[in-house]
């Protein structure tokens, strides 16, 4: 594309930002629709970020994606936020519209069209998930809301945590939630009554690439399976998952899923998902 004076910016906002692979799928979809915007990576550290806002209200820039760590602390700084991100204090994606900054959460739709997209149907199924971070939070709650899931169980290094991830659910959901600790025989026990197994934790991420939290006997060949890690893009948990048969749906799925629907807002076109997965997994696979 050629940049030009008319040319508008969006742009993701985090700290660290360099490895980032939201510029070059934002920019794949962009070009697909001949729109002119360019995409661009900005590491703004907490010190940072009020000013960093003010520059974005400043320069009427279109769109941003707001990661780690900010994806909190950003909320005062917005003139609205959906209910959703309201619910859960968290926003990762930010219009700026007519002079205000809207805020918005689309990681948890990014994981259920990411299910859905890859034909698996949660209504009615018992989801485990692994993981009671921010990520897990914003999931468990739209696969709730939005899927019907039917029941929810919680597994965590630190039960507390998945406790209080429990709380919000239950407090919002008439939804019964079983919470536990993250040991090899509760996770084998839990799978075996599971149809949907979901890591949300870093476990197996670059460069703890051997990281597993479940033997492969503990899995199953009727299982759906979805690693929300995506760097590598096959984990180990996604390796294990495909030797024993089961139904896999990888990290970066959730990841062009939630950039898709951040495409949607700012732009108010529907996304080329499929442009998006193949500029996310050409540049994945340059490593
Ligand atoms: P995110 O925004 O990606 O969800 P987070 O809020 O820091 O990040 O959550 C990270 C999750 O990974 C947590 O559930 C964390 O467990 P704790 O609550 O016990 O910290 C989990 N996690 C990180 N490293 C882990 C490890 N080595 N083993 C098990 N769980 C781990």
């Amino acid at each position: 594309m050629t940049v030009s004076g008319k040319t508008r910016v969006c742009a993701v906002i985090g700290n660290p930002i360099e490895h980032s692979l939201s510029p070059v799928i934002q920019n794949a979809a962009f070009n697909a629709l001949d729109l002119d915007v360019v995409y661009v990576a900005f590491t703004v550290k907490p010190s940072e970020l009020a000013n960093a806002l003010s520059g974005i209200r400043a320069l009427d820039i279109l769109g941003l994606n707001v990661t780690m760590p900010h994806k909190e602390t950003v909320i005062p700084y917005l003139d609205w936020i959906d209910n959703t991100a309201k619910c859960l204090n968290s926003v990762n994606t930010l219009h700026c519209k007519g002079g205000r900054l809207l805020g918005y959460s689309t990681d948890g739709v990014g994981a259920l069209e990411a299910f859905r997209g890859n034909g698996a149907d949660l209504q009615g199924k018992r989801v485990l998930m692994l993981g009671a971070g921010g990520a897990a939070r914003v999931i468990a709650y739209t696969l709730i809301e939005a899927a019907e899931v039917e029941e929810l169980v919680v597994l965590n290094r630190t039960v507390s945590e998945a406790e209080k991830l429990a709380d919000i659910i239950k407090y919002k959901f008439d939804k019964k939630i079983v919470i536990g600790s993250l040991s090899s025989e509760v996770i084998g026990e839990e799978i075996s009554n599971s149809d949907v197994l979901l890591n949300t934790t870093s476990v197996g991420m670059k460069p703890n690439v051997d990281q597993r939290l479940i033997t492969p006997d503990s899995l199953k060949s009727d299982l759906t399976v979805m690693d929300i890690v995506y760097n590598p893009f096959e984990t180990q948990l996604v390796k294990d998952a495909k030797m024993v048969g089961a139904k896999v749906i990888s990290g970066v799925e959730m990841l062009i899923y939630q950039g898709a629907a951040a495409f949607e807002i700012w732009t108010g076109h529907k996304a080329p998902v499929q442009v998006m997965r193949r500029a996310a997994l050409e540049q994945l696979n340059k490593g």
